[in-house]
C-alpha cells in the first residue's frame, strides 16, 4: 500500500500543548511562545506532525485563556511582538503545522464588545450577547446551569437584565443567531489563517447555538450528588441545537477559502450525535474530536465495543479521530496506571484515525496533587471537594533533572511532578525502555507503514481480557494484541495465519520474535505483529 494522497491531518499525529506549561523562556514561571519555539526540535524528534496550542490570545485568564478580551492579539504572558510569527515560520520550516484554539462561544467580560453590550439596552452591540429579562419573581430567566456550577445567568444591575454564561460569569456567551457576530468571528478566523496558521480546534462547538425560546432544560433523573452541578439537568435546550449545523458549515466555508487548513471540533456528545458534526455532505468539521477513550472503562471488552460502534457510526469517507487526554481531563497514566498507559499509547497509535497526544503523556506523567493554596482552576474553586479541578493535568513539562526540571528559572505557576528527577524528557530519552521511546517508535511505525494509518480495521476474536484487531490492506496484515489483564494471557493467531513476527512490544524488548500458532502476552503487554502468509 502507498500512502494515499490525502490531507496532512488525515495521516498526521496531533500534539496538544498547554502553553502555560510547556517551556518558560523569561523566568516568570509561565510557559510562553518563545519556550515552545525552543522545543521544536524535541517535537520533530518525537515525530508528530502538528501542534495545537490552547488559547494564547489576550485574556484576563479567568479560565486559563478561554476568556478572550482580544481575538487578534497575543497575551503578554505568552510574549508579545513577532514571537508568534517566528514560531510559525520555524515550525513550518521543520515540517510542523500549527493549530490554534478558536473560542467562539463566549468572550471575556473584558472584551470591548461586551463592555459596550452591557453599557445600555440600546447599545448597538446589545444583541451580540444573550440578554434576558428576569423571571416574574426577579430570578434568572430560565433554569440553565453553568458548566462550572451555579446558575448560568448573571444579573446586571445597570440595565436590569440577566446575561447567559455557559462557563464563568466572566465568560458571557455570544449570540450566534446575530449575523454581525458571525461575521466578526469569521473575520477573526481569516485574520489568523491569513497569518499562516494551519487550522483551528474550535472550543465547545456543540454549545454555540441555544434554543430560540430559551426553554427550561429537563431534570436529569439519574444525577447523583457527586456529579457536576451542571449535570442536574439534561442540556436539551442549551446545547446541540439543530441550527448549529448552519454555523458549522459556515466555519468550514471560511477554512476552505485557504488551502490545506484543518477544522477540528470539540464536541462532547454520544457517538450518534458526534458524527453529525462532520456536517451535511461532509462539509462540516474535518475532525470532530472523539473523546470516548477518555471516558471508557479500561477493559478490553469495553474498548472493543467503542471502536466497533464508532467505526460503524462514521459517515462514508469521514476521517476518524481518537483522543487519549487533554487539558480538561485526568491524565491517562492516572486513569489506567503506568503499564496501562503504554498499552493505551499502542492503542491510540494503531487505531484507524488521527491520534491526538496530550503533552507529557508521552512521559507517562500522572496528575499532580495541587495544594489548596495554589489551586488556579475556577471550577475547582466553585465546586470544591470533588476533584473537579483541572490543574493536576496541566502541570509543567519536566525537561531534565535540574531545578524546576528545566521548565523555568523562576517559580513554576503550578507545582512539578514530584518524580521529575527521574521522569523527565532527558532521562526518558536515555532509557531505551521508556514510554517516551515507545511513543516515538509507535509514531515512527505509523509514518512508515500506511496500513497502520489507513488499513481496514477489524477486531479479532480473543480472550475477554485481550483486545485484538487487524489493520490490513490487500495481503499485508498487521495484528495488534493488547492485554488489559495484570496477568499473562495467551492468544491464538487468527485462522489461516500460522505465524507472525513481533514488530513492537510495549516493553520494547521482543522485536523479531517469531510466533507460531499462539503467543504469550505478559501482564499489561501490547504487541504489534506482522502476520506472515
Ligand atoms: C473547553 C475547554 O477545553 C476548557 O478548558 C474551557 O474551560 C471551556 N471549554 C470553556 O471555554
Amino acid at each position: 500500500m502507498q500512502f494515499p494522497d490525502v490531507a496532512w491531518w488525515q495521516k498526521g499525529v496531533l500534539y496538544e500543548i498547554y502553553p502555560r506549561s510547556f517551556q518558560d523562556s523569561n523566568g516568570d514561571g509561565i510557559g510562553d511562545i518563545e519556550g515552545i519555539r525552543r522545543r521544536l526540535d524535541y517535537l520533530v524528534w518525537l515525530g508528530i506532525d502538528a501542534v495545537w496550542l490552547t488559547p494564547i490570545y489576550r485574556s484576563p485568564m479567568a479560565d486559563g485563556g478561554y476568556d478572550i478580551s482580544d481575538y487578534r492579539d497575543i497575551d503578554p504572558i505568552f510574549g508579545a511582538g513577532p514571537g508568534f510569527d517566528r514560531l510559525l515560520t520555524e515550525a513550518h520550516s521543520r515540517g510542523l503545522k500549527v493549530i490554534l484554539d478558536f473560542v467562539p462561544n463566549h468572550t471575556s467580560d473584558q472584551h470591548v464588545w461586551f463592555i459596550e453590550s452591557r453599557s445600555s439596552r440600546d447599545n448597538p452591540r446589545r444583541d451580540w450577547y444573550l440578554w434576558h429579562d428576569p423571571a416574574p419573581d426577579g430570578g434568572p430567566p430560565n433554569n440553565w446551569r453553568s458548566n462550572f456550577g451555579g446558575s448560568g445567568w448573571e444579573y446586571d444591575a445597570t440595565t436590569g437584565q440577566y446575561y447567559y454564561h455557559a462557563f464563568l460569569r466572566e465568560q458571557p456567551d455570544l449570540n450566534w443567531r446575530n449575523p454581525e457576530v458571525r461575521k466578526a468571528m469569521y473575520e477573526v478566523l481569516r485574520f489568523w489563517l491569513h497569518r499562516g496558521v494551519d487550522g483551528f480546534r474550535v472550543d465547545v462547538l456543540w454549545l454555540l447555538i441555544k434554543d430560540d425560546r430559551f426553554r427550561d432544560n429537563p431534570a436529569n433523573r439519574a444525577w447523583q450528588p457527586n456529579q457536576p452541578d451542571v449535570d442536574r439537568l439534561l442540556q436539551r435546550y442549551s446545547a446541540d441545537r439543530p441550527e448549529i449545523h448552519d454555523v458549522v458549515a459556515e466555519i468550514r466555508n471560511v477554512l476552505d477559502e485557504y488551502p490545506d487548513r484543518v477544522f477540528i471540533g470539540e464536541v462532547y456528545l454520544p457517538v450518534n450525535r458526534l458524527v453529525s458534526y462532520y456536517g451535511r455532505d461532509m462539509k462540516g468539521a474535518h475532525l470532530p474530536f472523539n473523546f470516548q477513550l477518555i471516558f471508557a472503562t479500561w477493559a478490553a471488552a469495553e474498548i472493543k465495543r467503542i471502536t466497533e460502534e464508532y467505526e460503524a457510526a462514521l459517515p462514508n469517507g469521514a476521517a476518524p479521530s481518537w483522543v487519549l487526554g487533554n487539558h480538561d481531563q485526568k491524565r491517562i497514566a492516572t486513569r489506567v496506571g503506568a503499564s496501562g498507559a503504554r498499552v493505551a499509547a499502542m492503542l491510540l497509535l494503531t487505531l484507524r484515525g488521527t491520534p491526538t497526544i496530550y503533552y507529557g503523556d508521552e512521559l507517562g506523567l500522572t496528575d499532580v496533587p495541587i495544594p489548596p493554596k495554589v489551586v488556579q482552576d475556577r471550577w475547582e474553586k466553585n465546586e470544591p471537594g470533588f476533584s473537579r479541578g483541572r490543574d493536576p493535568a496541566r502541570t509543567p513539562m519536566p525537561w531534565d533533572h535540574s531545578m524546576n526540571a528545566g521548565f523555568t528559572t523562576g517559580t513554576p505557576w503550578l507545582p512539578l511532578n514530584d518524580d521529575y528527577q527521574i521522569r523527565n524528557v532527558t532521562a526518558c530519552l536515555a532509557d531505551q525502555g521508556s514510554i517516551l521511546n515507545l511513543y516515538r517508535r509507535l509514531i515512527g511505525l505509523r509514518r512508515t507503514y500506511p496500513e497502520l494509518c489507513f488499513g481496514r480495521f477489524a477486531t479479532v476474536y480473543a480472550d475477554p481480557d485481550l483486545l485484538a484487531f487487524e489493520r490490513s490492506h490487500g495481503d499485508v496484515r498487521w495484528l495488534i494484541v493488547l492485554n488489559f489483564a495484570h496477568e499473562q494471557r495467551q492468544f491464538h493467531l487468527p485462522p489461516g495465519s500460522p505465524s507472525a513476527l513481533v514488530v513492537l512490544s510495549t516493553c520494547l524488548d521482543r522485536e523479531n520474535e517469531h510466533v507460531r500458532v499462539a503467543l504469550q502476552l505478559r501482564e499489561s503487554e501490547g504487541l504489534i505483529l506482522k502476520l506472515l502468509p
